[in-house]
């Protein structure tokens, strides 16, 4: 190769290395933003971000509402987002008992509350039940045909050629309220596609557990 060609290929790879990079700088997993959130945020902010967690009322200074976008800080950019909860960047008061969490986290798990927080403020429905009961639900009996990441390319939909839903589109999903995805998975789709009905394998709560996993596969 001349040495004009390997320089370009160099450059090539270079570049789409920075691509992915951009691409993904702030994509977190929204799963595991909702343990660590349900761990380490809900007793200010509460479980819904709404600010009325039970240490609330103790503070001098409120714990911000993160589900409220318009004109907070948390309704910023991603990047602004991430430094507010990684102590970079100055809260508001700037003597608050709101702590730096750079201290205690890796940067990928304060990606993955920056995506559990637009969560909380993008998405049109609540979690009907427990995520955490519905991962493992979703591995064993929904992966196979949804995809492991949901996206509908699991290993079974691609030897029946069947078109599974998507469950990363969140524009798809949010049109979707929760008592229609907990239809779906009970009783299936017969007569219209090969969704199959989980009424006799799974319990109410794991119905709710596994849609409430579901949600948190979207991209907000
Ligand atoms: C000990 C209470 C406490 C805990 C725990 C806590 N926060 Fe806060 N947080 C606050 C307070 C108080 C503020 C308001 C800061 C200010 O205005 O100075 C705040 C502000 C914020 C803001 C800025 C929002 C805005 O619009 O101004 C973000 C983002 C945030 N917190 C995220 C988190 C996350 C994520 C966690 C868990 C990893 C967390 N907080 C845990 C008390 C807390
Ligand atoms: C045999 C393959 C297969 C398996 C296993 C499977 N699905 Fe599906 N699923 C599909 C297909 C195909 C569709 C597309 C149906 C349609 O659009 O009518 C679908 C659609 C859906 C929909 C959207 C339906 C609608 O009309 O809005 C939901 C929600 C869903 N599946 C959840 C699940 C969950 C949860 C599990 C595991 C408990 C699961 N699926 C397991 C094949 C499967």
């Amino acid at each position: 190769m001349s040495r004009m060609l390997s320089k370009m290929f160099k450059f090539a790879a270079i570049v789409s290395v920075l691509g992915l990079i951009s691409a993904s700088a702030y994509a977190g997993n929204a799963f595991q933003g909702y343990a660590l959130f349900n761990q380490s945020c809900f007793l200010c902010h509460g479980t819904s971000g709404k600010g009325d967690g039970p240490l609330a009322k103790k503070l001098d200074v409120a714990p911000a509402d993160l589900s409220d976008t318009a004109g907070s800080a948390a309704g910023g950019s991603d990047r602004q987002l991430f430094g507010l909860i990684q102590g970079t960047i100055k809260h508001g008061s700037g003597t608050s008992a709101m702590p730096q969490w750079g201290l205690a986290m890796p940067a990928n798990q304060i990606n993955s509350l920056v995506s559990y927080i637009r969560f909380l403020q993008r998405s049109k429905h609540s979690l009907p039940g427990d995520p955490r009961i519905g991962l493992q639900i979703y591995m064993d009996n929904c992966a196979a045909c949804h995809g492991r990441s949901g996206k509908g390319d699991g290993p079974l939909a691609a030897v029946l050629n069947l078109k599974a839903q998507d469950h990363t589109d969140s524009a798809e999903m949010n049109k979707h309220p929760n008592s229609h995805l907990i239809e779906v998975v009970t009783h299936g789709t017969p007569g219209k596609s090969l969704m199959p009905g989980w009424k006799d394998m799974l319990s109410e709560a794991e119905i709710k557990g596994v849609v409430s996993y579901l949600r948190l596969l979207s991209a907000y």
